[in-house]
């Protein structure tokens, strides 16, 4: 690994965004760490990279201790310093709040809160042997906007960002930059969760590459926040301005 290229971890890295975000990562000359828990999903998009770089795969569930310290131990053992961690693992369960039980709500907040939280936690050691470095938080529009039978995964995605806000503050004086993402709907695996609302809402829809363009294009400026393009970086500003157009707005009938 030459000394000058930057080393970046993805979680999620399998598919989708995660995927995209890998693929721009070995296109601007970093070495990436590939991590999720489907090693031929991994394997598939380190195919995507090319050889120029000695990217490697993590195969880890990021809601294990156990596999959090695999994580921890690998990159220590690769380099002893990692210079971004993206955050972008997670999973978007919806429906009404009577039908979500008690596994689902611990597994949406487990992986989309708490691990991202834990990981990052135990990677400052080697985040501060980097600086300046940065966490990368993939959290959603629905941080922003609540939305009707999407409660457990809106309230996660609202967490992620109060971390993400509360941790910029916290750890800008240690040189560790943090940006909070909030994609809209993107055209992944996780999207068929949002089927129904795409369909009568006539969402936007970004592809995964547009999402990651977004998302290395705030990195490389040092951004705290990069939101998904008009008309939902617009419904955002009206959500913390005016909330009720909002209320009024996901209230008409469909
Ligand atoms: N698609 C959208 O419309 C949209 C919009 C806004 C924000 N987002 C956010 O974007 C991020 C990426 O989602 P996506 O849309 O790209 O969906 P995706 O293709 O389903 O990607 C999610 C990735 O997370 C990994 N993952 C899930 N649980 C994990 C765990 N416990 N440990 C390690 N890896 C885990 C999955 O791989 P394995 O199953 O192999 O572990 C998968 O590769 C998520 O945080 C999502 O909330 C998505």
């Amino acid at each position: 690994m030459q000394p000058e290229q930057k080393l970046v971890l993805i979680t999620g890295a399998g598919s989708g965004i995660g995927r995209a975000l890998c693929v721009e990562a070995a296109q601007r000359g970093m070495v990436v760490a590939l991590c999720g828990r489907r090693q031929n999903a991994l394997e598939a998009t380190r195919a995507l990279l090319g050889t120029a770089a000695p990217h490697f795969i993590i195969p880890a569930d990021i809601t294990r201790p156990e596999d959090r310290s695999v994580i921890v131990e690998r990159i220590r053992n690769q380099r002893g310093a990692l210079d971004i961690l993206i955050n972008n693992a997670g999973i978007v369960e919806g429906g009404p709040l009577e039908t979500l039980d008690d596994a689902t709500l611990a597994r949406t907040f487990q992986t989309n809160v708490m691990a991202p939280i834990s990981l990052t936690r135990d990677l400052m050691p080697l985040l501060i042997a980097a600086v300046p470095s940065r966490v990368v938080n993939v959290g959603s529009i629905f941080g922003d906007i609540g939305y009707p039978d999407f409660t457990c995964y809106s309230a996660a995605k609202f967490a992620l960002r109060g971390f993400s806000i509360a941790l910029r503050r916290e750890w800008k004086r240690k040189g560790i930059g943090v940006t909070y993402a909030a994609p809209r709907a993107t055209r992944t695996d996780a999207a068929v969760a949002f089927t129904d609302l795409i369909a009568r809402t006539k969402m936007s829809m970004d592809s995964p590459e547009q999402v990651a363009g977004q998302i290395w294009r705030a990195i490389a400026a040092g951004r705290d926040s990069v939101y998904a393009p008009a008309p939902e970086r617009f419904y955002v500003l009206i959500q913390r301005l005016f909330p009720r157009i909002i209320d009024w707005s996901l209230q008409r009938p469909s």
